[in-house]
């Protein structure tokens, strides 16, 4: 194991090298073409209508006035849409009944000549509602809350392992402490949107989506037609961050207004409606119970997970997860409750489940140094195991521990006084604080081909998509590393649903999943000296059962707290992570800096409130939702170790899109600590808070 940074050294084509985005010239040249970028000939708009009440029924529709504006074609209800088969996901069942489960449900959808007109039939039609009363306060001691059999994922909803109680109340130190965090958005630069038309029986819907193979399947089972009888094309995606990671309601209203008016239909929905309609990160209240010995080895985790889902369907933030992957100790008690309230339902935001799990391990780890008056990176370290606690596999490989040495050396961690608010300069208090990170390894099964040509160059084809970390690229670097030919020779086709199937961006599982199929069909290419190879990785990746597969990291965060005002501010922000072989060291750089920049959002300006009077996210849009600008990043550092793990594919990445965030929120908590001697259990960290 070597020690290496994202440095460019090697600009040439061979896997590990920084090299370009293959697409980046296009996108720069406006190029590059998004979902609701393409214009079939005869395109006309659509724009929905969001309910007005939190919950009830929809008693009356009347769409006269919307419906004499010039230009207007349609509005669609559920007394008039296009019938669906009933999805498994329930928020694709839209437009077919009545009910109303949660303010911004999208009740009716206009279709007009322009997107403008669209627009105002929308706001011209009148519905009439009855309300039923609702609830949407998440409370510890809801009487509804219940144990979920699982959470997101498939992970256990509860897990116990010793006699937690015992162990805890015989600790000679304990921590017992609540974190909560708010409800979260994925607010993606490109919202969610859908071009679609019909032709002879063929639906083709370009849709900003994360994995075009789901929404195919999706579509075929709402529309109730065989998936060669649909296209999705999903080629450039604007960021999804897990919001587009299940199919939307988009592509489903676009596909079914297109099929009501005869005519291709574009459908982008409103900045201000996603927060109701894309997922979610749900709400936590998060108590942990640790206890330890005096010589910091933990006897004891507890980590109890309060959460929502709504009446639509249960999804669960399986936020408790990463105490069962971090630490040893003798004994523990890991669960969720769950209640079913009138929310939008939450769903997939960068890292669900991990990264506010880990928010309040790492910020309950960091009370327990304090406790013990021990470095907490040597409380981390001296709770390293190469065991997962959970499972009892051993980990396939484990370098938290080098990335905490390797991240106290790089940012000078032992340079600071252990004591809190020592460091002040004027109205300014400095800190430094530690976090640790980890991101299960995920893979999913994969098809890919690739063909050589008679010109010497080779066409690889997989349904893979880029929503702007580089997959195109890096995929290419497989084939090219894998056939032994110059990464020009490769041309490479992503994004379409009749290119082989293949799993969506998500669960960090892309490169992973993707390159496993596209180096098998290039082996398969060498092997048979032919001109044509395909491959499947199903039997492959069913095969691995053995190891327990994460990824590792340590975030190292100062902070500047503002005495006066309450303004907490990042002044450097470095991490280290361990995550199997890097296969791009630009793009692989930007992915760890973006999810870092993510956890900041987190710690210090991201924040949502439900209304209890209306039942609608009072920030819905980037004005009222602050997510970081670049002032509010001034350093930012990600740095990695080379990792070589035999036992993960042949490609050998760990995945690297959602452990950046991991954690990173409890390194900047930690230094506020630091900074001010005051600790605060509530995301963001915000001067109203703070001051
Ligand atoms: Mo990511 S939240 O799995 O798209």
């Amino acid at each position: 194991m070597a020690s290496t940074t994202g440095s460019d050294s090697g600009a040439d084509g061979s896997l590990g090298a920084p090299v370009s985005r293959r697409e980046g010239a296009a996108k720069t040249a406006g190029e590059a073409r998004y979902a609701a970028e393409y214009t079939p000939e005869g395109c006309v708009y659509a724009w929905p209508v969001p309910a007005t009440v939190p919950r009830g029924r929809v008693t009356s529709m009347d769409a006269s006035d919307a419906l004499a504006l010039p230009g207007a074609l349609a509005v669609l209800t559920h007394e008039n849409a296009p019938r669906l088969t009933e999805p498994d996901d329930g928020i694709l069942y839209v437009l077919q009944n009545d009910r109303v489960p949660h303010r911004g449900w999208y009740v009716a959808l206009a279709v007009a000549e322009t997107q403008e007109t669209a627009r105002a039939v929308a706001e011209a039609v009148r519905i009439s509602y009855e309300e039923e009363p609702h609830d949407v306060r998440l409370m510890t001691d809801h009487p509804e809350m219940y144990h979920p059999e699982k959470a997101n994922g498939g992970v256990p909803g509860d897990r116990e392992r010793g006699d937690f109680d015992r162990e805890f109340a015989a600790a000679p130190h304990r921590v017992d402490a609540t974190y909560t965090l708010t409800p979260l958005h994925n607010h993606p630069m490109e919202p969610h949107a859908a071009t679609a038309f019909w032709r002879d029986g063929h639906l083709t819907a370009y849709d900003s989506s994360q994995g075009a193979t789901t929404v195919r399947e999706a579509l075929a089972t709402l529309f109730a037609m065989g998936e060669e009888q649909i296209t999705v094309v999903s080629e450039h995606v604007g960021g999804g961050f897990g919001s587009k990671g299940t199919p939307r309601p988009q592509v489903v209203l676009a596909a079914m207004a297109a099929r009501h008016v005869e005519r291709p239909v574009k459908l982008v929905l409103p900045r201000r409606e996603l927060p109701a309609v894309v997922g979610h990160r749900a709400p936590t209240i998060q108590r942990m119970r640790l206890g330890a010995r005096a010589d910091g080895v933990l006897t004891a985790v507890g980590h109890d997970v309060v959460t929502y889902t709504s009446t639509v369907k249960e999804f669960v933030e399986q936020a408790a997860s990463p105490s069962r992957v971090m630490y040893g100790s003798d004994a523990s008690r890991t669960g969720h409750r769950v209640v079913a309230l009138d929310v939008p339902t939450p769903s997939w935001m960068r890292a669900p489940g991990e990264a506010p799990g880990m928010y309040a391990l790492e910020s309950a780890m960091d009370e327990l140094a304090v406790e013990l008056d021990l470095d907490p990176v040597e409380l981390r370290l001296r709770n390293d195991t190469q065991t997962e606690p959970d499972t009892g596999r051993p980990f396939s490989s484990r370098h938290l521990a080098d990335c905490l040495r390797e991240g106290a050396r790089r940012f000078g961690w032992y340079e600071r006084d252990p004591r809190p608010r020592m460091r002040r300069e004027g109205d300014l208090l400095t800190g430094t604080g530690v976090a640790s990170s980890a991101y299960p390894v995920l893979v999913a099964p994969s098809t890919a081909s690739v063909e050589a040509l008679s010109d010497g160059t080779f066409h690889v084809r997989v349904n893979a998509t880029d929503i702007g970390t580089g997959a195109r690229t890096v995929l290419a670097q497989v084939a090219a590393d894998t056939l032994g030919a110059p990464l020009a020779s490769v041309r490479i086709d992503i994004g379409d649903s009749d290119l082989p199937r293949a799993p969506l961006a998500g669960g960090s599982s892309g490169t992973a999943s993707w390159g496993w199929a596209v180096h098998k069909a290039c082996s398969e290419l060498l092997a048979s000296g032919g001109t044509k190879a395909t491959a499947d990785t199903t039997e492959d990746v069913q095969g691995q059962q053995d190891y327990a597969r994460h990824a590792f990291g340590a975030h190292f965060a100062e902070v500047q707290a503002d005495t006066v005002t309450g303004e907490v501010r990042v002044s450097r922000l470095l991490s280290v992570f361990a995550a199997g072989r890097i296969l791009n060291a630009r793009t692989a750089r930007s992915q760890f800096i973006g999810g870092m920049v993510m956890g900041l959002g987190m710690a210090l300006t991201e924040h949502s409130v439900i209304d209890p009077a209306t039942g609608g996210f009072v920030e819905r849009d980037l004005a009222s939702y602050h997510v970081p600008a670049c002032a509010d990043v001034p350093d930012i550092d990600a740095h990695w170790i080379e990792e070589d793990d035999p036992h993960l594919n042949p490609v050998g990445g760990k995945g690297i899109g959602e452990i950046g965030i991991v954690g990173t929120a409890a390194a900047i908590a930690n230094a506020l600590y630091h900074a001010t001697g005051v600790r605060h259990r509530d995301l963001p960290l915000t001067p109203d808070r703070v001051g």
